[in-house]
């Protein structure tokens, strides 16, 4: 873990903000693996996070409660925009505004990092992050018809959402 980290309290949390570096890929991973529905294939592996990490203008942020991993996200910056790969926050400490606060975090980092735009692409039936992304000012710019096959075969659109930063 590399990084300066940073406090910020909310409510009866303190969460602590750290950069992720290569090795907290697989706490990335199990953290994913935990909060991520197992039938939409939406958990990255630990290899897959530490590949991204390896590669381009990448990073990882991880909020700590105690020394709980309790919420990350997963970005990358290609020439002005950025990306939000993946994201998500412990069942364990939902709606106590986590959510919020990361999307917040990952505004103003991708920002700082020269970036006009942050984009995303979130499953059409993933009611959860649709209202965290909606209520954080993104707007719908596109859809890809069935382009989520889950383990039972159904296909599910993808809904490309977009905030300008
Ligand atoms: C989406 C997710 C990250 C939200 O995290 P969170 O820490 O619970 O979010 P917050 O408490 O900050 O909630 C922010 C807003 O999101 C929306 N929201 C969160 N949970 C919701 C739910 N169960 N139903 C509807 N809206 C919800 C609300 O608008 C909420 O604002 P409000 O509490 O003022 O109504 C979390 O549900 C999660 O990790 N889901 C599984 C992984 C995932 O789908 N990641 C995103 C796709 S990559």
């Amino acid at each position: 873990m590399s990084g300066r980290p940073i406090l910020s309290l909310h409510e009866d949390i303190a969460l602590r903000w750290a950069d992720g570096g290569l090795d907290d890929a697989l706490l990335a991973a199990r953290l994913a693996e935990e909060a991520f529905e197992p039938e939409y294939r939406e958990a990255w592996t630990a290899g897959q996070i530490a590949g991204l990490l390896g590669s381009g203008e990448s990073w990882l942020d991880i909020g700590y409660r105690a020394e709980e991993p309790v919420v990350f996200a997963l970005c990358r910056k290609a020439v002005d925009e950025v990306e939000l790969l993946l994201c998500a926050t412990s069942p364990r400490w939902r709606r106590r505004g986590l959510g919020n606060e990361l999307i917040a975090r990952v505004a103003a980092q991708s920002r700082n990092r020269g970036a006009g735009r942050l984009f995303l692409e979130v499953r059409a039936s993933n009611a959860e992050a649709l209202g965290l992304y909606r209520k954080a000012g993104f707007c719908e710019n596109g859809r890809r018809p069935g382009y989520y096959r889950t383990v039972s075969g159904d296909s599910i659109d993808a809904i490309t959402l977009a905030l300008a930063l």
